[in-house]
């Protein structure tokens, strides 16, 4: 190897390593905006906790704002009787006309599943909502939850395991998120008028306070300074990644036993037809 080739070398392992530990750090990625006390970061940056009780919830966001990017994050989801509560997930930008893209994880009576509702928003319209449970306890043990946005499509991830592809399909005049930066969010927050089956089932608020906890975050992604937007060293992968034959093996077992809502098939919903996108 030249002595120009190992210098570059160990410049790309100086900048990945340092990426890679100030991405695993809450302190230096996020803030806690609201819920007070509610919101705490532990263990030298490398967990967070959102609380809610009967006053308030909590959330944090991300400092940096993204023209796409790769999301992970841990997260460990409130146990017990969660029934009302929502702990959201999602990538959003700013505004009446704003794009999103949502994983929200709905509670439930101890021992019945929580619901991971997605949606995507264009322009500020949503209706694209696909629900699943999940095939563990999302309570027991952290799980790896991941929103992959490109500029050819929108992907969740499950540990791992694709669940979800939203393409893009502008060309066709289907509205896909590829101008607006958009910031991670996370909150914890009550929904008892609607959350579990159906709003039917109230939260217990002799249980509060209620807890979620995260850890491993990990944001690759292209951040906004000013004007433009600049990718950082690891954005190759995922910028020009879509789902392998692996991927949608994956999806299709997931959608098949564990999907409990699609928009697509919704014909009551829609009795204009089907969103054009659903026939793509
Ligand atoms: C809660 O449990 C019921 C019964 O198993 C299920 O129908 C529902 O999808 C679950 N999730 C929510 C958020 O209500």
């Amino acid at each position: 190897m030249s002595s120009f080739h190992s210098a570059t070398a160990l410049l790309l392992v100086l900048l990945l390593g340092c990426f890679v530990a100030s991405m695993a750090d809450f302190s230096s990625t996020v803030d806690i905006t609201w819920g007070d006390h509610r919101g705490a970061i532990s263990r030298n940056g490398q967990q967070l906790s959102l609380s809610l009780d009967k006053i308030s919830g909590s959330g944090f966001q991300s400092k940096q704002e993204f023209l796409f990017g790769k999301f992970d994050m841990k997260i460990k989801l409130v146990p017990g009787n969660s029934a009302g509560t929502v702990t959201a997930y999602y990538l959003s930008s700013q505004g009446p006309f704003h794009d999103e893209i949502d994983m929200e994880f709905l509670g439930n009576l101890s021992g019945q599943p929580y619901t991971l509702h997605t949606n995507v928003y264009t322009q500020g319209k949503g209706n694209r909502e696909q629900q699943f449970h999940l095939w563990f306890d999302p309570t027991a043990d952290f799980h790896t939850y991941t929103i992959l946005w490109n500029p050819q499509q929108i992907m969740f991830y499950v540990d791992g395991g694709l669940i979800r592809v939203f393409r893009n399909h502008q060309s066709a005049g289907i509205g896909y998120p590829s101008k607006q930066a958009m910031r991670l969010y996370s909150s914890l927050w009550d929904a008892e008028d609607w959350a579990t089956q159906g709003g039917r089932v109230k939260t217990d608020w002799t249980k509060a306070p209620f807890t979620a906890t995260f850890s491993n975050i990990g944001i690759s992604g292209c951040a906004k300074t000013g004007l433009s937007s600049s990718c950082d060293a690891s954005s190759s992968a995922w910028m020009n990644q879509a789902a392998v034959t692996s991927d949608l093996q994956k999806m299709n077992w997931v959608q098949k036993n564990y999907m409990i809502y699609n928009y697509c098939r919704d014909v009551q919903r829609f009795p204009q037809g089907l969103p054009p996108e659903c026939s793509l």
